[in-house]
C-alpha cells in the first residue's frame, strides 16, 4: 500500500524508519508539512516519490491508499475529517483525541464512512507485551488481579507537547494514554472500566499542564489497573509493565536495561537510544528500538487488518475508550474523589462481577493459602464455611 505521512516531525520519521527498514510492501511514498523544507528533506532522507506543503493534496492524490497522522495532538480531528472526506484509509497516532468527545467524534466520522481506522498504540505491540498478553490469555497467571504500566522520562521534544491548550494536557494525555491501553488488553477489552482516582501536579516545569501523575483505574470485575507517568524523571526513559494474577505474575521491561549495556569515555557521537540524556559512562543501548517499541507488530497487524478487511487490535474505538479514561483521571486529580468513567458509547460487557474463586479444603473448610516452612513443615490455614472462623492445619516433616 501506498502511504501518505502527515507531518514529517519526531514520530513520522519513527513510522517512516520502520516502515522502510525492512523489506515491506507498504512504503511512505508522500509526505505533508507545513514547512516545504521538512517535506523535502523528509522525502529525500526516505526517498519518497512526493511531498507537499498542502494536507489535502497529500491525502486525496490518487496514488495514496492510506493515510497515516503523524501531527500534534489538536490537528488528529482536522486530519481525520479530511481523510473521511477523500475516502482514504486513516491511522492515527495517539493519543486520539484531546478528550473523549473529540475522540467520538473521529470515531463516529470513521465509522460511519466506511474507510478503515487504525488506533496506532505501539506499546500494545512491542515484542514483549504480545508475549505477556498470550500467556495472559491462555490462563498462566490466573483471574487478572492488578496491572501496573509505568512511562516516565525527561519530557517531550517539541513546544507544543506542552502547551495544555494543543496537547490536551501534560505527561497524562501524552504518556498514561499508552499505561491505560495496556492495563485494558491485559484485564480485557470487554470488561468495563468503573471509575477512577488521580493524583497529578506539576512538580518540576514552568508550565499549566501536569507534569506526574499517578492513577488507578477500576474495573467492573474487581481488577485494579495502575498507571505512572512522569515529565521529570531523569536518566531515559522507562518503560515497565506488570501484572499479576492469581496464580502468576508477568514484569516486562521494555526499554532501559533490556540487556545491553556499554561503556564508553564519551569517544564517539553516537545516538543512544530515544530520550537517553548522556552518551557517556555507562550506556543502556536497545538493539532494534523500533522493534522493542512495537512499530513493525502494529504495522503488520494494522496493514493486514486492511487487507483482510477485519479489525486491528487497536481501533479507533479502543482510541475513544482510553480518552474517557483520561477524561475521568483529570477529573479526580482536580476533585480529589473517584470519578466515573463517562462512556457513551460502551460494546463490551455490562454488569458488575466479582469472582472470588474460593478453594474448598473439605466440606466445612476454604483453603486460604498453603506454606512450607523453613523446617519442613507444610501449614495450611482455613476458614470455616459457616462461621468465617479461621483455623490452622500443620502437616510436621
Ligand atoms: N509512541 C508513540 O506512539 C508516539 C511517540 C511520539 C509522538 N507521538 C504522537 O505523534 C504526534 C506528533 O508528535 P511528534 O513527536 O512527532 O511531534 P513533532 O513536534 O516532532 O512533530 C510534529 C509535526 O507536525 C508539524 N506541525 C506542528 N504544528 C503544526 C501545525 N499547526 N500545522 C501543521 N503541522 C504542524 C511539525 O512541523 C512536525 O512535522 C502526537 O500526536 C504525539 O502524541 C506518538
Amino acid at each position: 500500500m501506498n502511504i501518505a505521512m502527515l507531518g514529517s516531525g519526531f514520530i513520522a520519521r519513527f513510522y517512516a524508519t520502520s516502515l522502510h527498514a525492512q523489506r515491506r510492501i507498504d512504503r511512505v511514498t508522500m509526505v505533508y508539512s507545513r514547512d516545504k523544507e521538512n517535506a523535502a528533506r523528509f522525502a529525500s532522507d526516505f526517498g519518497l516519490e512526493h511531498f507537499t506543503d498542502n494536507m489535502q493534496e497529500a491525502i486525496s492524490h490518487p496514488d495514496i491508499d492510506v493515510v497515516m497522522i503523524s501531527l500534534p495532538n489538536h490537528l488528529h480531528e482536522e486530519a481525520v475529517a479530511a481523510c473521511v472526506a477523500a475516502k482514504k484509509h486513516v491511522l492515527c497516532t495517539k493519543p486520539l483525541g484531546r478528550t473523549a468527545a473529540e475522540a467520538k467524534r473521529m470515531l463516529q466520522l470513521v465509522e460511519d464512512s466506511g474507510i478503515f481506522g487504525g488506533y496506532l498504540e505501539d506499546l500494545c505491540y512491542t515484542p514483549k507485551f504480545l508475549k505477556s498478553l498470550e500467556s495472559v490469555k491462555s490462563g498462566a497467571i490466573g483471574r487478572v488481579l492488578w496491572t501496573k504500566s509505568r512511562e516516565t522520562h525527561p519530557g517531550p521534544h517539541s513546544d507544543w507537547f506542552w502547551d495544555k491548550e494543543k496537547s490536551g494536557g501534560g505527561a497524562m494525555i501524552d504518556l498514561a494514554c499508552h499505561c491505560i491501553e495496556i492495563g485494558r488488553n491485559y484485564i480485557g477489552k470487554n470488561v468495563k472500566p468503573i471509575e477512577v482516582m488521580c493524583w497529578a501536579d506539576t512538580q518540576v516545569h514552568p508550565i499549566d499542564a501536569e507534569d506526574h501523575g499517578i492513577g488507578l483505574i477500576k474495573y467492573a470485575n474487581g481488577a485494579i489497573s495502575q498507571f505512572e507517568v512522569s515529565w521529570c524523571f531523569r536518566g531515559g526513559m522507562d518503560l515497565r509493565d506488570e501484572v499479576m494474577g492469581s496464580e502468576g505474575t508477568i514484569w516486562i521491561n521494555n526499554f532501559l536495561r533490556t540487556g545491553f549495556e556499554t561503556f564508553t569515555t564519551g569517544a564517539g557521537e553516537g545516538y543512544v537510544a530515544e530520550k537517553a540524556e548522556v552518551n557517556k559512562g555507562w550506556l543502556f543501548p536497545v538493539g532494534d528500538e523500533a522493534h522493542e517499541l512495537g512499530y513493525p507488530n502494529m504495522f503488520t497487524d494494522m496493514f493486514s487488518a486492511i487487507e483482510e478487511n477485519r479489525q486491528p487490535q487497536e481501533t479507533f474505538y479502543d482510541g475513544y475508550v482510553v480518552n474517557a479514561i483520561l477524561d475521568a483521571a483529570y477529573k479526580s486529580a482536580k476533585t480529589k474523589l473517584w470519578e466515573p468513567v463517562i462512556l457513551e458509547d460502551w460494546r463490551g460487557d455490562e454488569g458488575v462481577s466479582y469472582e472470588k474463586g474460593n478453594v474448598s479444603y473439605d466440606a466445612d473448610h476454604f483453603l486460604i493459602k498453603e506454606e512450607k516452612l523453613p523446617n519442613g513443615d507444610l501449614k495450611l490455614i482455613l476458614r470455616n464455611k459457616k462461621t468465617g472462623e479461621m483455623s490452622q492445619k500443620v502437616k510436621y516433616s
